[in-house]
């Protein structure tokens, strides 16, 4: 198998084949998830949640973040896997400025991460063009920012509405003008991230509780083996149950989404 890079990547959306992506924050599930042919694994600050028992992400820090991101870059590598990897920069470590964001972004790459992902619209824009301009991949993140949680006032659906919509619209079409080549849309409803992933086309969509018109799929890997005991997101489905093994279920997922059987628009969108 060949690496997953980003022309790799444009090459299968042209192909119309789903970009996979799920979550992973140590070197043996980061292994299996390459095993099961997931072609990207998030190192997400939701780790501060699955791992580290945290309310939210707003407590996970830059050298946490650093600690997960290498573990997961060694698990990769020593079974020559292929996955493209990716890091969350965490609240507080890119909101005072580009330059912030550079030194943060650097410590990631440095850790084994290939892209990095931050959160919101509009003022982040100038950001990601400062890392892009300096060689720094980057995902996006628009619709339900759980870093800013409090702000927003709960996990709740985003971008309802005609307003509401328009703004994370033009929020988004400047992310891809400053050179965001992903985007993760995370609840916000099924119609508007299928149309953005039409306005998008060098910008990845990857959805999460936005229905199934997106270019790709990321779920916590935690919640889709069932793994969550508190309450499981109504976008989450269970892959454990049919699957005779861990590989088995992160296969499951890969197949699912890529035959576009996951998820399923009158369950898991809104
Ligand atoms: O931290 C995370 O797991 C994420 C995904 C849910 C997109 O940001
Ligand atoms: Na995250």
């Amino acid at each position: 198998r060949r690496p997953v890079s980003l022309p790799r990547m444009a090459q299968m959306r042209e192909a119309g084949e789903k970009i996979t992506m799920l979550t992973a924050y140590d070197a043996t599930f980061a292994a299996v998830a390459d095993a099961a042919g997931v072609e990207c694994i998030l190192v997400g600050d939701s780790l501060g949640m699955v791992c580290q028992g945290l309310a939210s992400t707003v407590g996970v820090t830059l050298e946490t973040m650093c600690y997960h991101m290498a573990s997961v870059s060694r698990g990769v590598r020593r079974v020559q896997g292929t996955a493209w990897l990716i890091g969350d920069l965490p609240f507080g470590s890119y909101g005072e400025s580009p330059q912030q964001a550079l030194h943060s972004a650097t410590r990631l790459m440095q850790a084994g991460a290939h892209m990095v992902k931050l959160e919101g619209g509009g003022w982040t824009a100038p950001t990601v063009r400062y890392l892009v301009e300096r060689g720094i991949p980057v995902c996006a993140h628009l619709g339900l920012t759980p870093q800013t949680v409090h702000a927003l006032g709960g996990y709740r659906v985003q971008g309802r509405g005609d307003e509401a919509a328009a703004t994370l619209r033009s929020h988004a079409l400047e992310l891809q003008d400053a050179g965001a080549e992903m985007i993760v849309l995370e609840m916000v409803p099924a119609q508007l991230a299928a149309s953005l992933t039409e306005e998008l086309p060098r910008c990845h969509t990857i959805g999460i509780g936005a229905g199934k018109g997106t270019a790709g799929q990321v779920l916590v890997l935690h919640d889709m083996l069932g793994m969550n005991l508190g309450k499981m997101p109504r976008f989450v489905r269970n892959f454990m149950p049919d699957a005779g093994s861990i590989k088995g279920a992160i296969e499951a997922y890969v197949q699912a989404v890529k035959g576009g059987s996951f998820p399923d628009d009158a369950v898991h969108a809104w």
